[in-house]
């Protein structure tokens, strides 16, 4: 694709993901939040099918390990040129952030998906068989990303999540209605219960005081829950949400 058509031109926040499968997408991705904001051009998405970027008569994108071992390693030759073609086609001064998803990666959260929706962009190398030679990741500065403590086949599925965290922050993806700001870990903490119609159902009402019309009632029960339900369920978010507490008490006091 050459520079003029990439529909990263028009787009305010591009993501470029090399991939050997780019028919998987947009995927999830061209619906619901994600996919309005592609098509209202607030972000834009280019795939690279990085089996174009071979040489060989047979298309080989991957090898036997140095050092032997069961699987195959991404071929550093191929995968470079891959990446070389997605940086120069970026207009001067858009730098894009460079992702390489990894179990082996630092855990994605919240703060990581707000700091890269902030940013101009992402490109995402899409592992598969073993992975990437260890060389591409250090000579182009990848930022390898974890998802979760498992292992997927593909960095594929891992790109989706981190997209899809990613643009439903950017501004104008979602509308009031949808607020991301009660989201769980944006205040540190998981989010409160929810309820809504009917009121009676199976014989199970919602808790009085949401029916209640007083709003700062309304927020203290939320906020009092959220603090239960974190308490209850993760005690490093608690324990790190009180000790911030206690910080800006003290720089108050
Ligand atoms: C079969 S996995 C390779 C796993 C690798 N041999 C290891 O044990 O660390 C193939 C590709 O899936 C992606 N992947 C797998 N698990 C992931 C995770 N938890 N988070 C992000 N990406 C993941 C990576 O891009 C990886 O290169």
């Amino acid at each position: 694709m050459s520079a003029a058509d990439s529909a990263s031109e028009k787009a305010l926040w591009a993501a470029h993901l090399l991939t050997l499968f780019p028919e998987m997408f947009p995927g999830p991705l061209g619906h619901s939040l994600a996919g309005r904001g592609l098509k209202k051009g607030i972000w834009s998405l280019d795939c690279h099918n990085i089996r174009s970027f071979a040489t060989d008569k047979h298309a080989n994108v991957d090898a036997p390990p140095f050092g032997g071992g069961h699987g195959m390693v991404m071929r550093p030759d191929v995968m470079g040129r891959a990446i070389e073609h997605v940086i120069a086609q970026q207009p001067p001064k858009r730098n894009l952030t460079r992702l390489y998803p990894s179990p082996r990666g630092k855990l994605l959260d919240q703060k990581m998906v707000r700091e890269l929706s902030q940013q101009e962009g992402v490109m995402i190398v899409c592992g598969r068989y073993e992975g990437l030679d260890q060389r591409v990741i250090e000579h182009y500065q990848l930022t390898e990303v974890s998802i979760g403590d498992y292992v997927l086949s593909g960095g594929e599925q891992a790109a989706m999540v981190i997209l899809d965290t990613v643009v439903r922050l950017l501004p104008g993806v979602m509308g009031k209605q949808e607020s991301h700001l009660e989201d769980s870990f944006e205040s540190g903490l998981l989010e409160h219960h929810h309820y809504t119609q009917p009121r009676d159902w199976q014989g199970l009402e919602p808790p009085e005081v949401l029916l209640s019309g007083h709003h700062q009632n309304i927020a203290k029960w939320r906020h009092e829950n959220a603090i239960e339900i974190t308490t209850d369920r993760r005690s490093d978010l608690i324990a790190a949400y009180m000790a911030k507490k206690h910080l800006k008490k003290e720089d108050k006091d």
